[in-house]
């Protein structure tokens, strides 16, 4: 089988998952509770009774599939609006990757600048130009083979959160860089002190001319009032954003700002966005009953960032009264257990200091399964709106346990 399937995770699964069901994702009829919900795209969990009743809807309304402009994602794209005030384009995507692909290619063709800005620690998926990680003096390395050295060479690290350290580097190539791109909260560290460094960006780019790209495949629609931007009232040159958007489905989006859809029309510039499935009505549809649901019923985030909030404090008291070399890092609704006792402040940092831990943190990811319990490879935890405080209790005692029995001895 592995043979056939060339995906990142395929190759040594024991696991193969099935089914799910709210909280819960099934294999051979055994249930194990979900830390992952599709990676953050579930925040009402599985096969909830809004996903259920939108599919339902889509298949009595006989409503198919085109590739061509269609009336849901019209819709759909009002109702994003909603969400997205400051977007006066969207541009449809079938993933996160895709979306962070053509916002870079919008980005270079709005000026004749040539480096691309990454801030460590930023994941953007699966994007040739940006699959670099940076090294202790913020080179990129290479993180596949394939890659195009002269994306390497355009390529410029600034480090997350560090206003001093990332003002230097852009000040040395101010006349040249085209965009910034960045993750606001970072789901591999997600900290709460960072909208200072975040309005920096934003000042920066104003005053150099470069466009402010903000990943918010994680963070739209998640974080109320409905994203970063509009929490910490920032304007992104350009939004990505994904995940719980589909609604369970596969999408990703552009968000374009007036700054930027003024300087389109302006120098009449036409980029090429389009595919088969951008805009699809499937995704369309699907995504556009949750958003509007999830548009009606904010109480559930506020409810769902207090099952986290209880989540860390009971974690980290136990953490503290034993003396474990952890800390569990949360922003919201965005969890990480981070295996150090330092108080991590960036992501090169937190890589140095797990480093030591690897072979632990893949025993305890081993025994919360041996529980039933799924805890992501990536280690980032999303509970849903379905997740129970039973069930979050049972985490707790088995992570309890196995942090006790693997990291103390
Ligand atoms: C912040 C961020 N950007 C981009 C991506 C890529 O999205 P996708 O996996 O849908 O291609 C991800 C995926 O995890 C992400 O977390």
């Amino acid at each position: 089988m592995s043979n056939i399937i060339i995906n990142e995770g395929y190759e040594n699964y024991k696991i193969l998952f099935e089914k799910g069901e709210g909280d819960k994702i099934f294999f051979k009829k055994k249930a194990y509770i979900d830390l992952s919900n599709c990676a953050g795209s579930l925040i009402l969990g599985h096969n909830s009774s809004v996903f259920k009743k939108s599919l339902k809807l889509y298949l009595n309304k006989k409503i198919s599939n085109f590739a061509h402009p269609n009336t849901h994602a019209i819709n759909f794209s009002k109702n994003i609006k909603r969400n997205f005030p400051n977007f006066s384009r969207i541009i449809f995507c079938n993933s996160g990757t895709e979306a962070i692909m053509k916002s870079l290619r919008l980005s270079k063709s709005l000026n004749k600048k040539n480096l691309i800005v990454n801030v460590t620690g930023s994941w953007h998926g699966s994007v040739d130009k940006l699959l670099f990680y940076p090294n202790k003096y913020l080179k990129p390395q290479k993180i596949s083979d394939g890659l195009s050295s002269d994306d390497k060479k355009k390529l410029i690290y600034i480090p997350y959160n560090d206003i001093e350290k990332s003002s230097k580097i852009l000040n040395k190539f101010k006349n040249d860089i085209n965009c910034i791109i960045v993750e606001p909260i970072q789901a591999c560290l997600p900290l709460n002190n960072v909208k200072k460094y975040l309005k920096f960006l934003e000042k920066y780019c104003k005053k150099n001319n470069s466009t402010l790209i903000f990943d918010e495949i994680i963070t739209g629609i998640r974080i109320r009032p409905g994203s970063i931007q509009r929490k910490y009232n920032i304007n992104a040159d350009i939004t990505t954003i994904g995940k719980v958007l589909g609604g369970g489905l596969p999408i990703g989006a552009i968000g374009i700002s007036e700054k930027i859809n003024k300087i389109i029309k302006k120098k009449n510039i036409k980029v090429f966005f389009g595919g088969t499935f951008s805009g699809n009505s499937l995704s369309s549809f699907i995504g556009n009953e949750t958003l509007k649901f999830l548009l009606k019923n904010k109480k559930l985030f506020s409810n769902l960032n207090k099952k986290c909030l209880y989540f860390q404090k009971n974690l980290n008291q136990f953490i503290k009264k034993e003396e474990i070399k952890a800390k569990v890092y949360r922003f919201d609704s965005i969890l990480r257990i981070i295996f150090s006792k330092r108080e991590i402040e960036n992501r090169i940092q937190r890589d140095f200091f797990e480093k030591k831990n690897i072979s632990n943190i893949i025993k305890f990811r081993q025994y919360l399964l041996d529980h039933k319990i799924y805890y992501p490879i990536n280690g980032v935890i999303f509970f849903s709106n379905s997740t129970s405080y039973k069930n979050i209790n049972y985490v707790l005692n088995h992570i309890k346990v196995g942090l006790k029995n693997i990291f103390t001895k």
